[in-house]
C-alpha cells in the first residue's frame, strides 16, 4: 500500500503472542491485557534503549473491548482494564515518540467473539482515528472467500477517509490459503495493506519457529515479488522471553526475519527478556540487515539437507553502485555442518572484493575477492552471519 507508511518493516511489540487474550486479569494476574501492561512496554521501549534501536508500535491485539457496542454503535473499550480509554494510551505512547497500535477482525466478531468490524467499517475507522491509533492489525476469522476479497480493500478505503496514517496490517492471504484453501492472489493485498500474514500463528517453541522459517523457504517465489517498501509479508511475532529458545535458536528466529525484511514485532513480557535476547533485538549491525531501505527479501539456497544459505542484497551505499550483500548460513541439524561457498556465485560482483563482517562475533575477518570462497562450521540449530561490504 502506497500510504507513505512502513517504508521500511515495522518494529514493535504487540500483546497476543505471550498474553494472549489477557482478559481473565482476576484468575490470571500474569497474562493480563490492561492499561498499566501497555504504559509499561511504553515505558520499557523508551527507557530501555529499544525506541532509539527502531523499536516503535505497540500493539494491543483481541480482547480489548467490551463485548458491546456503545448506544451510537461505537466500539468500547473494556472498562476494568482501560479506564481511561485508548485516546488516554495514545497520548501517552506518542509523547515517547512511540507510537500505537490496534485490532479488529473483518467479521461480525473477532476471533475471540468480541465486536468486529463488518458493518460497521465506516465508523470503527473513525473511532480508531479519533484515538490517534496509528497501526491497524485487522484479522479475517469467520467470514467467506469473497468477503475477504471485498472487505479488507473496503476497510482500507474508510481507513483513508478518516485522513488519518494508519498502518494497515492485513490477515487476508493467511486466510485463503489455509482457512479457505486457495492460493492468494498478492497483487491485491500488496495494493492495499502494508504488511498481511501469511503462514499460521506463531508458538514460542524451536519446532513451530523452524517450520515459520520453510514456510518462506518454500514459498519464496510467490511471496518475493510482493515485498518491498511500503508491502511486506509478516511471518508473526519475536517469541523472545519465553525461555523455549537457546540462544543459537534465538538467533535463527531472529536473523531469518531480518533477513526476510520481516516486521520485528516482540510479543514478551519486556520484564522476562533475557540480557541475551536484549543484546539480539538491539544489535544495530543485525537490525540494520532488516531495515535496509531495499526491503529485499533473502532468497534462500538449500546447500544440504537442513542446511540453507539465505542472501539478501542492500542498498548501495550513497555515490556507490555495488550492493552490499548479508549471507546467513542456517543450520536446522542437531549437528555441526562445514560449509564454504563462493560470494560471487550468489551476485557479489565487484571486483575489487568485500570486508567481511561476522555480525554475531562483531568481528571483520579476511577480504574476500569474486575467486575466494567462504569456509566456516556452522554449529548446531544456529546461524553464521556475515554482512559483505564492497571495498
Ligand atoms: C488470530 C491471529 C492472531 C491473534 C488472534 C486473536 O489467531 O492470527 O495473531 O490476533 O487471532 O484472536
Ligand atoms: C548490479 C549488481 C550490483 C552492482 C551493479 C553494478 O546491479 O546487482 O551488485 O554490481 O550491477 O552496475
Amino acid at each position: 500500500l502506497n500510504n507513505s507508511l512502513a517504508r521500511t518493516p515495522p518494529m514493535g511489540w504487540m500483546s497476543w503472542g505471550y498474553y494472549m487474550c489477557g482478559a481473565n486479569c482476576e484468575k490470571n494476574p500474569e497474562k493480563c491485557l490492561n492499561e498499566n501492561l501497555i504504559l509499561t512496554v511504553a515505558d520499557t521501549f523508551y527507557q530501555e534503549g529499544y525506541q532509539e534501536a527502531g523499536y516503535e508500535y505497540i500493539i494491543i491485539d483481541d480482547c480489548w473491548s467490551e463485548l458491546e457496542r456503545d448506544s451510537n454503535g461505537r466500539l468500547v473499550p473494556d472498562r476494568k482494564r482501560f479506564p481511561n480509554g485508548m485516546k488516554y494510551i495514545a497520548d501517552y505512547i506518542h509523547k515517547r515518540n512511540l507510537k500505537f497500535g490496534m485490532y479488529t477482525n473483518i467479521a461480525k466478531k473477532t476471533c475471540m467473539k468480541y465486536p468486529g468490524s463488518r458493518d460497521h467499517f465506516d465508523i470503527d475507522a473513525k473511532t480508531f482515528a479519533e484515538w490517534d491509533v496509528d497501526y491497524l492489525k485487522v484479522d479475517g476469522c469467520f467470514v467467506e472467500e469473497d468477503f475477504l476479497n471485498t472487505a479488507y480493500i473496503q476497510l482500507g478505503s474508510a481507513l483513508q477517509k478518516t485522513g488519518r496514517q494508519m498502518v494497515y496490517s492485513c490477515s487476508w492471504p493467511y486466510y485463503i490459503q489455509y482457512i479457505h484453501n486457495k492460493i492468494p492472489d498478492y497483487q491485491p493485498v500488496a495494493d492495499h495493506c502494508n504488511m498481511w500474514r501469511n503462514y499460521h500463528d506463531v508458538v514460542a517453541s524451536w519446532k513451530v519457529i523452524k517450520s515459520i522459517i520453510m514456510h518462506y523457504q518454500i514459498e519464496y517465489k510467490r511471496l518475493s515479488p510482493h515485498h518491498g517498501p511500503g508491502h511486506w509479508n509478516d511471518p508473526d511475532m519475536i517469541v523472545f522471553g519465553s525461555g523455549a529458545l537457546n540462544e543459537g535458536q534465538s538467533r535463527v528466529h531472529l536473523t531469518v526475519y531480518l533477513m526476510l525484511s520481516a516486521p520485528i514485532l516482540m510479543s514478551c513480557d519486556v520484564n522476562n527478556i533475557t540480557p541475551y535476547e536484549k543484546q539480539l533485538l538491539q544489535n544495530l549491525d543485525l537490525l540494520a540487515i532488516g531495515q535496509d531501505p531495499l526491503g529485499v527479501m533473502a532468497k534462500p539456497y538449500q546447500l544440504e539437507l537442513e542446511v540453507t544459505l539465505w542472501v539478501k542484497p542492500h542498498l548501495p551505499m550513497k555515490g556507490d553502485k555495488y550492493h552490499s550483500f548479508s549471507f546467513a548460513i542456517v543450520n536446522f541439524d542437531v549437528r555441526a555442518h562445514l560449509i564454504s561457498f563462493f560470494p560471487s556465485a550468489y551476485g557479489a560482483n565487484y571486483t575489487d572484493g568485500y570486508s567481511v563482517m561476522d555480525v554475531f562475533a562483531n568481528t571483520f575477518g579476511k577480504n574476500v575477492t569474486l575467486s575466494d570462497y567462504i569456509e566456516v562450521t556452522v554449529p548446531p540449530e544456529d546461524v553464521i552471519l556475515y554482512s559483505l561490504f564492497p571495498l
